[in-house]
């Protein structure tokens, strides 16, 4: 619609003004927004979350909700942690998940202090049973425990199988599949996940 220029110049100023107001007043809802999301994470998680600890976004928590996370990690947006049967997942402190990562546990996943997760990361300790003439669908899962130590980078995308340990200070780069124990410091990238070299210090 064309509007005459006095009135065009209004409706600008307008628009200006209630812009300011929203920046003026974006801290506080984002606060507001991340105490809904830890409110509702809360009330999902059945095991002890620590204080300090920041949702960033919503987090969808399915199953029985066996889940510790320690203190001033971060969760990330969109985040799906899953309990099934038995199944338990502890967060160790200053961990940071990125956004869109599942964790699931039929047994125990495990995954230490200051680990950083990229986004879009897949950790799973079950698969589903493949015996041949019955649908998977409806085969009870088999699994393994999976142990992430301290001070891990897993880059975007990384898929971690059920039985793995990947040691301490290990790097597993962007898209890799970890199949297989990873040494501690190593740095390990593809698909199976194979080290290419090792951290070095300073
Ligand atoms: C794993 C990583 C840290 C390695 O970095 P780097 O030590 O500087 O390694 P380089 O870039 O020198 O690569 C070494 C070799 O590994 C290969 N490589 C590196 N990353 C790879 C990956 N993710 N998948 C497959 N191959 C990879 C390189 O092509 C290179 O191969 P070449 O020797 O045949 O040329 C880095 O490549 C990576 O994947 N970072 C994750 C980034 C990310 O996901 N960020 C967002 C989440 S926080």
């Amino acid at each position: 619609m064309h509007l005459p220029e006095p009135l065009r110049a209004a409706r600008s100023a307008v628009a200006q003004g209630c812009g300011l107001l929203l920046r003026a007043v974006e801290p506080v809802r984002l606060r507001l927004m991340r105490f809904a999301y830890e409110v509702w994470a809360r009330s999902q998680i059945r095991g002890d979350v620590e204080t300090g600890v920041q949702f960033i976004g919503l987090t969808t928590v399915e199953g029985t909700g066996r889940i510790a996370i320690g203190r001033g990690t971060r969760v990330g947006r969109r985040t799906f942690l899953e309990t099934q049967e038995q199944g338990r997942i502890a967060i160790g402190r200053d961990v940071v998940i990125n956004d869109g990562t599942f964790i699931v546990a039929f047994s125990e996943v495990t995954i230490g202090d200051c680990t950083l997760i990229g986004e879009y990361v897949s950790i799973r300790d079950a698969n589903h049973g493949t015996a041949a003439g019955q649908p998977m669908r409806w085969q009870p899962h088999t699994n393994k425990p999976v142990t992430i130590g301290t001070d891990v980078w897993l880059g975007r995308g990384v898929c971690v199988v059920q039985g793995v340990t990947i040691g301490d200070g290990a790097i597993v780069g962007a898209n890799s599949v970890v199949t297989k124990d990873v040494a501690p410091g190593a740095i390990v990238v593809g698909a199976p996940a194979r080290p290419i070299s090792e951290r070095s210090s300073g």
